[in-house]
Parts: C-alpha cells; structure tokens; sequence
C-alpha cells in the first residue's frame, strides 16, 4: 500500500534510514540525511511511504521514496547534462528510496520510483535525475531497469564520496 507522507512520518523515516546504515557494508553507498533535512524533503517537496499491514493489523510503514524539486539550486543535477538551461522548473530529482532491510527484494524501490514518477508528471516535471554510488549495485540496477540512463560519474559529490548521475525523459 502506497500513501503520500509528511512530516508526521519523521520518526520513521528516520528509523528507516538508521536500519539501513546498521546493515551497511560502506556507509559511501547512502548520504546520510540530518533529521532537518528531511522534514524539509517531507514538508517542502513530495514523499511516498510504502505500508504494510502486520499479524495484529497494525499499519507499518517499510520503505519510502522522495522525490526532490530543486529549482535552480545547486542540487540541480540537470547541470550534469545540460550547460544552458532556462527552466530549471522542468527537472526533478529522485533523491532518495530506502527500503527496510527485511523487506528488501519485493521490488519496492521500483514500484516507489514508478509512483514517484506518476506524481512528477502530474506536476508538470518533463525530465527525471538520480544519483546513484558506484558501489550501490541494487540501485543500479533498479535505476537502469527503471529507464534511467547513466550520464557521467561525479567526483566526491557527498562529503567525498563519489556519484553515478542518471537521467531519464518522461513521456
Ligand atoms: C537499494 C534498495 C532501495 C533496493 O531495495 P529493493 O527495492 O528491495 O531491492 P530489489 O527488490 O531490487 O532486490 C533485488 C535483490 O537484491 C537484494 N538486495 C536489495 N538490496 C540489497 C542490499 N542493500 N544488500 C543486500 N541485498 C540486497 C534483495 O534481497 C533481492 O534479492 P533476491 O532477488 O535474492 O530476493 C535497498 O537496497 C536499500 O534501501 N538500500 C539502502 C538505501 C539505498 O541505497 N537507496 C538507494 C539510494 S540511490
């Protein structure tokens, strides 16, 4: 079950990103979000939850996804592909999916990156960016998988870790 969030939903979202850097081999593969920034993802820009119900009918939520306008700010990746651009309105990011370790291998990082995408075409974004770590094989390739094209590899982009770019055009 999928379900628009808010920032009602920190606590978890913030549980969630510490589940996966608790099973993390290297900690480069996932910048670390402070709990500021993402409220300001959660408030500010659009997040989706992934829900499960468990044995006793308690709502869970186990993955969620954000996805990331950035105007004409830095985190812009259209920069990476584009030298003249004049609406930076029209791009968006995929900035973020994390799935809980124990629910991994259901697909939900591609399912979150379709819904994530029905929403940005609704919103009127023509063109879709991501950054992935040259490390992170399973994001890889969920992204390629999911239609996303690699653009070029970005030197220390976080904190000195480097950065796969990708790109992908909605139809
Ligand atoms: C990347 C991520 C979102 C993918 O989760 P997912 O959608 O459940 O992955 P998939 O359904 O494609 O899983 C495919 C296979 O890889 C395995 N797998 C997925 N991520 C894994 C991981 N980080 N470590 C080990 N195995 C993993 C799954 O168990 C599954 O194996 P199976 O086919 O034997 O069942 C998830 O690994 C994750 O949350 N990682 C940490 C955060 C992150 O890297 N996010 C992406 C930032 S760009």
């Amino acid at each position: 079950m999928f379900r628009p969030i808010d920032s009602s939903a920190i606590d978890t979202v913030m549980e969630i990103q510490q589940a996966a850097f608790d099973v993390m081999e290297n900690t480069e593969i996932l910048r670390a979000n402070t709990r500021d920034m993402l409220i300001d993802c959660l408030e500010n820009h659009y997040s989706m939850g992934a829900f499960v119900v468990d044995d006793n009918g308690i709502e869970k939520m186990v993955a969620f996804g954000i996805l990331y306008f950035p105007g004409s700010t830095d985190e812009n990746l259209a920069q990476y592909l584009y030298d003249d651009i004049k609406n930076y309105d029209i791009y968006a990011n995929m900035k973020l999916i994390i799935v809980l370790p124990q629910y991994r291998g259901q697909g939900l990082q591609r399912t979150l990156t379709e819904v994530l995408e029905y929403e940005a075409r609704r919103r009127g974004i023509q063109e879709l960016f991501c950054t992935v770590s040259p490390l992170n094989t399973h994001s890889h390739n969920n992204m390629t998988a999911s239609g996303y094209e690699f653009i070029k590899l970005v030197e220390g982009k976080y904190d000195g870790a480097s950065r796969n770019v990708y790109h992908k055009k909605l139809q």
